[in-house]
């Protein structure tokens, strides 16, 4: 191996090593620039070095996504995340698909029931060791922890554990929800409650026990995941839609007081996808119901599947769990460096319909 190629794989273990040696040229290009339009071209392709003949100012290495490199959107070696709700479905392809890009991986899960306002069935201890398997059949480092986004002091007992373990915390997403569908005056009070309880404060309890450890270290990955519920009124929903607008909320203010510590908050915004959340008929029936169908009896897969996909530009009835994870991977990479209060939707189509 040249030692060209021992310096490019050591940065590709650090991506802070190679951005600040990026800067270090690129302060030097902008300076040469004065001098030479051609040569700082070629170190920064995008970028004006200088206006009537004063220099602009070059952000510090922290404060830009850095030179344009091959995989940058996607590069995670040497980060330590942790994603909730991990155990299955979209989390799951979240906490898979960042240790495929070279991320260690805490999977946290309840793994049990939540509440009796979810409708799906409850994911399993053998859901969440089969996820840490995945994540470390990557090579990866991986754990799982059962534990309850509501209970705030089981959260930070694991971001404590997680800090001393793996030494940081650099990526956090809060992922872990439940569904509930009942007419809003049906309700009973604890039904709203739950939903709100666990989906809202569930996705704060996150942030505040995971990002004091990223405010020590100037550096932090924040994303949250809400929906297109989260974009329009949902009839026979409302708890899961108003948690789902009230994360954007929490998402905006995060970011608003976390830049300053070089930490973004962003969310993903799926549309209706594959999971045990919304695989079964009555989810499915509300699901067509939006095109105005009405099933004659049971509704198969397959007949929810082509009503929904005639209705969506890109001609799918759903999207996978693995089509939301790259927009997450993106959000947590050092391209992304500059997004922040900003939000990702992942819809196969539904996007095109709504703001
Ligand atoms: N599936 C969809 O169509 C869809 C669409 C838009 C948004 N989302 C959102 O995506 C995220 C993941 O949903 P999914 O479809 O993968 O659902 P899922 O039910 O397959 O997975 C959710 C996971 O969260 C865990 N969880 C729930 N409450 C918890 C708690 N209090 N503490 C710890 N873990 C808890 C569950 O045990 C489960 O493993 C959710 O935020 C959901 O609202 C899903």
């Amino acid at each position: 191996m040249t030692t060209k190629e021992r310096n490019s794989d050591s940065d590709h273990d650090d991506p802070d090593r190679s951005r600040r040696k990026w800067m270090v040229g690129g302060g030097v290009a902008a300076a040469g620039m004065l001098l030479s339009g051609v040569a700082q071209a070629q170190k920064s392709p995008g970028g004006a070095a200088a206006m009537d003949g004063l220099p602009v100012p070059v952000p510090p290495a922290d404060k830009t996504a850095g030179p344009i490199v091959a995989g940058r959107d996607s590069r995670l070696q040497g980060r330590v995340a942790v994603v909730t709700g991990a155990a299955r479905g979209i989390g799951r392809a979240i906490a898979v698909e960042f240790a495929a890009n070279g991320a260690d991986v805490i999977a946290l899960d309840i793994s049990g029931p939540v509440s009796t306002a979810s409708d799906a069935a409850p994911a399993t201890p053998q859901e969440l060791a089969e996820t840490v398997s995945m994540i470390q059949a990557y090579g990866r480092r991986a754990e799982g922890i059962r534990a309850d986004v509501r209970d705030p002091g089981a959260l930070r007992a694991a971001a404590n554990r997680i800090e001393q373990r793996y030494g940081k915390i650099d990526i956090v997403v809060a992922n872990a929800a439940i569904q509930y569908w009942k007419p809003l005056l049906d309700l009973q009070d604890t039904e709203w409650t739950d939903v709100i309880d666990n989906n809202l404060n569930g996705t704060a309890n996150t942030i505040r026990a995971f990002a004091p450890m990223m405010v020590k270290r100037n550096y932090g990955r924040i994303i949250v995941v809400s929906s297109m519920q989260g974009r329009h009124g949902t009839k026979d929903a409302a708890s899961y839609a108003a948690s789902k607008w009230g994360i954007f909320g929490l998402m905006k203010s995060a970011a608003l007081e976390l830049g300053r510590y070089n930490i973004t908050v962003n969310a993903v915004v799926p549309g209706l996808v594959a999971t045990a959340l919304t695989l079964y008929e009555k989810r499915l029936t509300e699901s067509v119901g939006e095109t105005g169908y009405k099933p004659n009896g049971f509704l198969t897969p397959q007949e929810a599947w082509d009503r929904r996909a005639a209705t969506m530009p890109l001609g799918v009835g759903w999207v996978q769990p693995e089509d939301i994870s790259p927009a997450a991977v993106y959000l947590a990479s050092d391209a992304a460096a500059m997004v922040t209060g900003s939000e990702i939707e992942v819809t196969g189509g539904d996007s095109a319909k709504s703001l």
